[in-house]
This record gives structure tokens, sequence and C-alpha cells, in this order.
């Protein structure tokens, strides 16, 4: 019999590959039955749907449908959504994931209502209070009772901000053990005929941090830089809602067209796995394709002046260039033209999810 009841929380694209491991190493264990709360954060088939169905997620138990608006419509939306949530299930602990606007709202109302925060993939920082997922992973973190990191540098933030160690547990990296669940699928995968590129023969990119789209000037050097790799090799954008409204904006996506940059909507999660594998290099400013690029050990240039993510830089493929257009295409060049080298950073082996059930069973067992 489940004696543990666990609210497992998701709302953004980056939180369902996440939850996914955890829900289903809940659920075989038999000691914690998981519920599972979508906060609508995204609500596109291709940003939340299609991931339920390729992780053989259930459908959530309940479903707050927050939607988009500014940082406070949204995050308090959540809040609303999820109080009569918590007090009508009364869960062991709540379980948040990553680092967006539905895992702040969710921890601040569980641990005001006396509810245990697990937060999984805590400690990372940047460093930059200009993101805003660097205020919701320090705010998460610091309502947390148990943190669960997936690398050493982790550990070593929270320690320096005070968290007692006996919270923080170095379990490894969930994103990995859906990576290596999906794989032997992604391999599967007939996208690159579908779009006619060949293994290692073309860029994959992604960009939709504010600070690169959200206002002309980035969104034009990033342009800029993309429309010079699609002379170099085929180049793919794969274009998240909020960057492909303000390229509508800026008109800027006829012009990347004609410069044969080749615009896709978003992909679910096989198809996607599928294009980083076969890239040649990769061109983002996401934080969980850092650590993809690094286990498959495919180039990756990041364009963005700071990582949450150091152990992809030290250990990876990760390359930060900032912002200027012509060190991002020069790396991407390099990139190209070098080997692969996959590495797994220490416990990212696919058996993260476990480890925190293990955790969680011992903590809220007795
Ligand atoms: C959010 C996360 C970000 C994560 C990203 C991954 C925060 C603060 N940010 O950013 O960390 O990397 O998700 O995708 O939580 N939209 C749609 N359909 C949707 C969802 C959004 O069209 O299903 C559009 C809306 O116009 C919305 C915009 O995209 O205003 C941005 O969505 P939002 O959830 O606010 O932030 P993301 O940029 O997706």
């Amino acid at each position: 019999m489940s004696s543990i009841v666990a609210l497992n929380v998701a709302g953004a694209r980056p939180n369902f590959m996440k939850l996914a491991p955890v829900h289903r190493a809940m659920t075989a264990t038999g000691a914690i039955r998981p519920v599972f709360v979508h906060t609508g954060q995204h609500y596109d088939e291709n940003l939340s749907r299609i991931f339920l169905d390729e992780f053989d997620l259930p459908d959530p138990d309940h479903d707050i449908g927050a939607g988009s608006g500014t940082h406070a419509e949204q995050t308090a939306r959540v809040m609303l959504g999820i109080e009569p949530i918590i007090a009508e299930v009364r869960p062991d602990v709540v379980v948040v994931f990553g680092d967006v606007n539905s895992t702040i709202a969710a921890a601040l109302v569980a641990a005001k209502m006396g509810v245990q925060v697990a937060h999984v993939e805590a400690g990372l920082r940047s460093f930059d209070r200009t993101m805003p997922e660097e205020l919701n992973r320090l705010l998460t973190d610091a309502l947390a009772d148990l943190l669960f990191v997936p690398s050493r540098d982790a550990v070593a933030n929270l320690a320096r901000e005070g968290v007692p160690s006996d919270r923080v547990f170095l379990v490894g990296n969930v994103m990995i053990d859906t990576l290596d669940r999906l794989r032997p699928r992604a391999e599967r995968s007939t996208i690159l005929d579908e779009l006619g590129v060949r293994d290692g023969g073309y860029i994959a990119a992604t960009i939709h941090r504010p600070s690169n789209v959200d206002d002309l000037d980035s969104m034009t050097t990033t342009s800029t830089a993309l429309s010079d790799l699609a002379a170099f090799a085929p180049t793919l954008l794969i274009v998240h809602p909020r960057t492909r409204k303000k390229l509508q904006d800026h008109g800027l996506e006829r012009a990347l067209e004609a410069a044969g940059v080749r615009l896709l909507d978003p992909l679910g999660y096989v198809d996607f796995l599928r294009l980083l594998m076969g890239a040649g290099a990769i061109l983002t400013d996401s934080g969980g394709i850092q650590e993809e690029a690094t286990v498959l050990g495919v180039p990756c240039i990041t364009l963005r002046t700071t990582t949450e993510r150091p152990v992809t830089i030290v250990e990876g493929t990760n390359r930060l260039v900032g912002t200027d257009p012509a060190l991002a295409v020069a790396a991407v060049r390099e990139g190209f033209e070098s080997e692969r080298l996959p590495r797994r950073p220490e416990l990212w082996d696919g058996l993260a999810a476990e480890r925190i059930v293990d955790v969680l069973v011992d903590r809220l067992g007795a």
C-alpha cells in the first residue's frame, strides 16, 4: 500500500522531461502515490501534450490552466490554482522541478501551508539576477526542505547560501534519465530524412531567452549569426512561440528565410533529440540543451554570458559566446569541424530519479 502521497507539479516544457522519470520511479516503488498537477503555464499541443504522450505520463490529476501573462499574473494564477488542490490532496510532499514560474509558485504555497517541498534540480546558479529563472531558483531553494542537486557545483552553491547539508542530496541529472530512456526511440526517428538533412551535416539552433529575443537589437544580432551560418551549412531554427512572435513583430522571419535559415515549429522530444544527436553543432540559449549536448558529445555554442550549468563547460561540450554574432559563428564553425566527445558528469547515469525516490521514502516513510 502506498503510504506517502507526492504532489508532482509541472507546467512548462522543460518540466515534463524532469517530472516523468520521478513520477515513474514513484509508481514503481509502490511506496509513493504520485499525484500529477499540470499548471498550464505551457498549453500549446507541441509544448505540452506531446510530451505527456511521449513520456507515457498519465493525464494530469489536476489541471490549473494558468496560461500566459506577465510574471506576476502567471505566478499568481498558479498560486491561486494550487492552494485548493494542496488542501484537498493533503500531500506529504510537493515536488517541484527546475526554475520556471510554476516552480516558485507551487513551492511558496506549499511551504506556507506547512507541506514539505522537494526541489528537483536545486542549487544551480547563473549569478545573473536579471534572469527570471535565477530568482525562481534562489527563492525555491530557500523554501525547499529537500534539495535534489544534479552536480557538485550546485552542492557548493547551496552550502555558501547556508542551506543545511542534511537537506541537500547529490542525485545526478533527471534530464539524462529521460534522454537515456528515449534515445532508442530517437534512433528510429525519421525526422532527418523528412527534413532532407544528413547526420553531422547541419546546425540545429534554438533561441528563446527574453535577453536574446525581446528587443530588436538582440534579435537582430541573433538573426545575423543565423544568416551567416546558413551560408556555411544547412541551419535549422526550431522556433519557440515567444521567438516566433518576436521575429514576426520585428519583420525578421522573412529575412531569415531569405538567408536560407529553415524555421521549424517546436518538435516533440523524440524528434528533437534525433535532431540534436545528428547535428554538427548546436547554437542555443537553453539550459537543458547544454546538458543534453554534453552527454551526446555534440559541440554546443551558447548565446549567453553566464550559465547555471558550469559542469557542461568544465567537463562537456558547452562554450559560452555571449551575444557577439561573429564569435558565435566562429565557434559554431569550429565545433562543426571537431570530433564528438560524449561525456557523463558524475551520476548522470540515467538513475537520478531512483535516487530521489529512495531519499523521499527514507525521509517521509516513517
Ligand atoms: C518558460 C520558462 C523558461 C523556459 C521556457 C521553455 C519562466 C520564467 N520561463 O519561458 O525558463 O526555458 O519556458 O520553453 O517560467 N506561449 C505560447 N504557447 C504556450 C506557452 C507560451 O504561445 O504554450 C507564448 C505566449 O505568448 C507567452 C510566451 O510564449 O507569452 C512566453 O511563455 P512563458 O511561459 O511566459 O515563458 P517562456 O518564454 O516559454
